[in-house]
């Protein structure tokens, strides 16, 4: 029989077995391919010493294909709890040095685990992928891991932020479960994620593209829409996730953090009264105006690198955090199109079920026009953002900069969308459509059609029409915006909105 001492020995020697993962050479391997292991990544991520691995003992109970004679030490995914900066965070990293990170049933029911935990705790989860997907020596069994995975992230939607990370390859369906999260970073030239791969598009379609070029970081960053965040390296991706979570609550029934600031409340800047071309029709860039309000000049974009026509981020106002959509004066005169409507509506949504608040610059001259955008379904999409705007129940601030017309200008949440405060600019220009388009048609057979444009656009190209009406609650200095926004979002604070009871409301996706 064992000796006290030689139990505790027989632990250590099990323990040490596990973190070695798939060995010292697929260890080698996997730095060598200019990645971090599934522990190397975790540890980096937490608060030092802050980790807690759970089911480091778990073990698959396949017996397919000579799989009863393999150990998979940690069964491919390491999965627990820690902090970071101090708060608690659930968090999985599939260790592709054991099989691949390939997910069997035990694999997923541990990520599942972690899942519930999260849910049940109201505290983030992070999950880290790289894998080459179902084990195939499972079949279903791995199928039915993922199902599981996706039904649990579901149910966490909107209680708990869910982050996904991709370190690594991520096809087939595995790449639906970080679909379903509400963040995906990637890790340039190291991850890629796609539904088929080279080979099988090669072979269905003739097509030849490589890993990159199909589901690399870029590609998903500028492209498809798909991923979020790029960075580049492990490292940064770390620190960006660390920087994210500083912005969010733990759950939905928490307030975001509140971060000290030396940002003057009541600061006002200058150069914002002249930051404005003369010509309305000359660009800037609305990302001076961000900087220039926001505390310290600090804002972190979320999708930077797709539909940079409209920018979506995360910042702080007098150390309290919000959601910031501006449509972006320099890319495509900051027109809405499909891309535009799904990147923003989707912000909006994850804002508005974790308590941030949303400020929403305006600087917006319509849809864009074309076939291309109408074949793509702008009506469907663009539908998506009146509904998002019309469904957020945080405060909302509305603050209109320049052009606003027509649909778009209501797309860009106006008061009856339900802004709780409406701020113009006196370079406002709020109107049915742009001032020119609009006079040319009524005016069209007019003998001194010249004339009542110049006319039409003097009065009607400003925001004093739509301020007689009350849609403007107040026309500011461009100077003061950063004041005016810290009181209204002061006012507000306290703002309950109910809502008619239902099971739920059927968004135009
Ligand atoms: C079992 C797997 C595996 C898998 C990799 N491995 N993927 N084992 N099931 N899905 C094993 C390999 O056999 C190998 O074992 C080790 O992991 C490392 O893999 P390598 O191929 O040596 O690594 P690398 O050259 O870097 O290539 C990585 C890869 C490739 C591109 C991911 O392994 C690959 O193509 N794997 C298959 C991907 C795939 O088709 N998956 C789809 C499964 S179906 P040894 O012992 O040699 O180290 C699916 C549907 C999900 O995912 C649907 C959900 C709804």
């Amino acid at each position: 029989m064992s000796t006290v001492q030689e139990k505790i020995q027989d632990l250590w020697s099990k323990q040490e077995k596990v973190k070695l993962g798939g060995g010292a050479k697929r260890i080698e391997k996997q730095h060598a391919s200019g990645k971090y292991t599934a522990r190397e990544r975790i540890n980096k991520f937490f608060d030092p010493d802050t980790f807690v691995e759970l089911d480091q003992f778990v073990a698959h109970r396949c017996v397919n294909f000579g799989m009863d004679k393999k150990e998979l030490p940690g069964e491919g995914v390491v999965t627990g709890y820690g902090t970071v900066n101090g708060r608690l965070v659930y968090a999985f990293a599939q260790d592709f040095t054991v099989e691949g990170g390939s997910l069997g049933e035990m694999h997923a029911a541990k990520i599942c685990k972690v899942l519930d935990l999260a849910l049940k705790m109201g505290a983030p989860v992070i999950g880290i992928n790289d894998s080459g997907g179902a084990r195939i020596q499972e079949a279903v069994d791995a199928l039915s891991g993922y199902g599981k995975i996706f039904f649990k992230n579901t149910l966490a939607s909107g209680v708990i932020p869910q982050i996904s990370v991709i370190m690594g390859p991520c096809a087939g369906g595995a790449v639906y479960s970080p679909a379903l999260t509400d963040f995906i970073y990637m890790v340039k030239n190291t991850s890629q994620m796609f539904i088929t791969g080279p080979a099988v598009i090669k072979s269905v379609t003739a097509e030849e593209v490589t890993a990159e070029q199909l589901g690399g970081a870029m590609t998903h960053n500028s492209t498809s829409g798909v991923a979020h965040f790029a960075a580049e390296n492990e490292d940064d991706c770390i620190e960006q996730i660390r920087y994210l979570l500083s912005f969010l609550p733990s759950n939905n029934l928490e307030e975001p953090p509140v971060v000290e600031t030396s940002d003057d409340p009541n600061r006002m800047e200058d150069e914002l009264n002249t930051l404005l071309p003369d010509n309305p029709n000359m660009p800037y860039d609305m990302k001076d105006v961000i900087k220039s309000i926001v505390d310290n000049g600090e804002f972190y974009e979320v999708c930077e690198h797709y539909a940079r026509n409209i920018i979506t981020c995360f910042a702080r106002f007098d150390g309290k955090s919000v959601g910031i959509i501006a449509n972006q004066p320099a890319v495509m005169a900051g027109c809405l199109d499909v891309n535009a409507s799904d990147k923003s509506s989707r912000f909006i949504r994850f804002c508005d079920a974790f308590n941030i608040p949303l400020v929403n610059l305006v600087d917006v001259p319509g849809f864009l026009p074309g076939t291309d955008q109408e074949f793509g379904g702008i009506i469907r999409h663009g539908a998506k953002m009146l509904y998002a705007y019309c469904e957020a129940t945080v405060p909302k601030i509305t603050v209109i900069t320049r052009k606003a017309y027509g649909g778009s200008y209501l797309a860009m949440c106006s008061q009856d969308l339900g802004a709780d405060q409406v701020l113009a600019w006196p370079t406002a220009e709020i109107a049915v459509m742009g001032p020119a388009g609009a006079a040319n048609i009524i005016f069209r057979k007019d003998p001194d059609v010249a004339e009542k444009t110049a006319k039409y656009v003097e009065e009607f190209a400003t925001p004093y029409k739509a301020a007689e009406r009350g849609f403007v609650d107040i026309v500011i200095e461009p100077k003061e915006t950063r004041p005016r926004i810290i009181t209204a979002l002061n006012m507000l604070a306290s703002k309950r909105e109910a809502r008619p009871a239902k099971k739920h409301g059927n968004i135009p996706l």
